[in-house]
């Protein structure tokens, strides 16, 4: 086991409140660095088709300009890859998206859509972008994930956070589990993240596969009280603690 578990901080929702208002703050790029001054491994943001957050011009912004490696999260369409290819991140983490939906809600077909993700995948790497795919803790999804050549899978742990938060999550951690076992026996490295907190980020953390979690809304919300510096510090102290 690596016992330092990357921490990927995901700013979308700094960009979510500065919208509310169409100005400038809070400015996503100050977050960034922010995060790296708090001990992030990476900064995680997601361009919607809708720019309901992010947009172009925060990665732009951000892009080049801070000291973190910067983790696109993209859907697999021709002007995200375009995107991607421009600005060429240190990592791309392909997610399904249904403009309808509040967040991400499922992870992505990679078994069922292998010939539409196949070129997606291999002009990423080409460009010598780090590929991962967003996916249920399946096998089949995880097998998928080896077959198209991507070298990092996601797992989905919002099932398992829900799971949490109705008191018996039991069953999803042990999916996790299996997961993060089987990915790494097909040679990926595994990542996790989606609804983690304080509460129930341990028993992910402490699954000895993980190389990486991204967290995003929860550290945004917590930084209203106690800011994001703090936010980020305790969430990196309970990941540790969970590691240790
Ligand atoms: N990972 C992926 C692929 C996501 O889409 C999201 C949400 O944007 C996250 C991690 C972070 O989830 P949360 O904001 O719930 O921490």
């Amino acid at each position: 086991m690596n016992r330092h578990l990357r921490l990927g901080v995901n700013i979308d929702h700094v960009a979510t409140i500065r919208n509310a208002r169409g100005g400038i703050h809070p400015c996503p790029k100050r977050a960034a660095e922010i995060a790296a001054a708090a001990g992030a491994d990476g900064i995680t943001v997601h361009l919607r088709e809708d720019r309901r957050h992010i947009t172009d011009a925060d990665l732009d912004a951000l892009s080049g300009s801070i000291s973190l490696p910067i983790n696109l999260e993209m859907a697999a369409t021709d002007e995200m890859l375009a995107i991607a290819l421009a600005h060429k991140p240190h990592a791309a983490c392909i997610v399904p998206e249904r403009r309808a939906e509040r967040t991400t809600e499922g992870g992505l077909d990679a078994a069922g859509q292998h010939n539409a993700l196949q070129p997606i995948v291999s002009r990423l790497k080409d460009a010598g972008i780090r590929v991962s795919l967003f996916i249920a803790p399946e096998a089949r999804q995880l097998e998928a994930a080896a077959r198209l050549g991507a070298p990092v899978v996601e797992l989905h742990t919002g099932p398992y956070a829900h799971a949490f938060d109705d008191g018996d999550a039991a069953a999803e951690l042990e999916r996790l589990a299996r997961a993060a076992e089987h990915g790494a026996s097909l040679g990926l490295e595994i990542h996790a993240g989606h609804g983690l907190t304080y509460a129930n980020v341990g028993p992910v953390a402490a699954l000895p596969q993980l190389a990486e979690l991204n967290i995003g809304h929860f550290l945004v919300g917590e930084a209203v009280f106690v800011g994001l510096d703090a936010a980020i510090r305790r969430m990196r102290a309970e990941m540790d603690a969970a590691r240790a």
